[in-house]
């Protein structure tokens, strides 16, 4: 349903985005994610026809975005990360008016209606003018006209930034829903939300796209596990219970474990978190090593990393860049790069101009502002 080859946009001499290929299918709800100006925003106003590539070439629901812009608008319901919306209407003036632009007639309106106000929570909202709403609710308003003409693909940037946490879990919940049999690519920093609604992820870092594949994959990039072991420090199996230190020492020895850090606990007990390499499960020889000592194993647990601690990983070089640390320090902490990965040579030199701010909003995408980004 999308389809994206090799796209790059420059601004200026700034590359926002570096040869990003990927495809979403039908029935996909993908998390879109990055840190703050690794190119998340201008993939999604390129894939909607707000502005044009540099190269590459972009399809959606079969469309090419050059040849048939039209097309592709009429396939899509987008929420730009500042949602455009005309503060003089009310809710309900707002998206009758989106809804004729998108050519449905009064009666379908009114059904759809129904379904949105219900899941943008809008209903003691219709007639209030846009310009008196809170944030959340313009973002509710935003959400609602992406929405309205009930459309096959859902570019959804940072839908869920403003909201309260209730309206969060019941837009996140709705996401998951209509992914069921729509295309949905939904960018935003809550993690948490992207492993309730999405199965599959794609990252990006300084435009570049550095994973894309299943939560799970990804999880499994690091290629490292983590272990928590807990440990009665009251008593043991048979001569008492063992100190702090010893039950550390007996964890590094155990061999292929890199680093064994004590964790905090409420309990009286000793808590120990292991890193491990993937392959091999250390939990036998753990508990093995506790009966042998006479410890009493309170808890003993295998995570894969979080999605958290990989994106951290894999976007660091974002984040020491931005912070004007040299690369080398962190680069061993980088991990293997897997099919997606991008080439390795992180050059920090993106100086981060402060020019993205449109205090204007943008408009509908019809009327195509942004003069400087012309098609070459
Ligand atoms: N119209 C523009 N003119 C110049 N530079 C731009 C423009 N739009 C975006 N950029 C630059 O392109 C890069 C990518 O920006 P983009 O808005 O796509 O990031 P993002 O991943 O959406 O970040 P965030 O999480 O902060 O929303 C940034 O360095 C940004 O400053
Ligand atoms: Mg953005």
């Amino acid at each position: 349903m999308i389809e994206t080859s090799k796209v790059t946009k420059d601004f200026g001499s700034l590359r926002a985005l570096d040869k990003v290929s990927f495809q979403v299918r039908r029935g996909e709800v993908v998390g879109f994610l990055g840190p703050n100006g690794a190119g998340k925003s201008t993939t999604m106003r390129i894939l909607t026809c707000y502005i044009s590539a540099t190269s590459g070439s972009v399809r959606v629901n079969g469309h090419d975005v050059f040849d048939a812009p039209l097309e592709v608008r009429r396939s899509l319901g987008y929420l730009p990360q500042r949602a455009p919306l005309y503060g003089d209407m009310s809710v309900w003036e707002y998206l009758r008016f989106v809804a004729q632009m998108r050519q449905l007639d009064a009666s379908s309106f009114r059904k759809r209606m129904r379904s949105v106000v219900e899941v943008c929570g809008l209903a003691r909202s219709l007639g209030t003018d846009i310009r008196t709403l809170s944030h959340g609710y313009r973002q509710r308003v935003g959400l609602a006209q992406a929405l309205v003409h009930d459309p096959p693909i859902l570019v959804l940037d940072e839908p869920t930034s403003d909201l309260d946490p209730n309206e969060k879990a019941e837009v996140v919940r709705y996401i998951k829903e209509i992914g069921k049999e729509r295309t949905v690519v939904l960018s935003t920093h809550n993690l948490a939300e992207v492993e309730a609604a999405c199965a599959r992820a794609i990252i990006i870092s300084k435009g570049r796209l550095v994973a894309d594949g299943n939560l799970e994959d990804i999880r499994a990039r690091s290629g490292r596990v983590r272990y928590v072991v807990v440990i009665d420090e009251t008593k043991g199996l048979r001569n008492g219970a063992p100190s702090a230190e010893a039950a550390q020492q007996a964890l590094v020895g155990l061999g292929g474990t890199s680093g064994v850090k004590e964790l905090p606990t409420d309990e009286r007990a000793h808590a120990f978190e292991l890193m491990a390499p993937g392959e091999r499960d250390l939990r036998p020889e753990i508990y093995r090593m506790a009966v042998e000592r006479g410890w009493l194993l309170l808890e003993m647990r295998r995570d894969s990393q979080k999605l958290e601690d990989v994106f951290k990983a894999l976007t660091r070089g974002d984040e020491v860049a931005e912070r004007g640390r040299p690369l080398a320090e962190e680069a061993e902490a980088e991990p293997d790069e897997g099919e997606a990965g991008a080439d390795e040579d992180e050059e920090d030199e993106e100086e981060e101009e402060g020019s993205d701010d449109e205090a204007a909003p943008e408009e509908e995408p019809d009327e195509a502002d942004e003069p400087r980004d012309k098609k070459d």
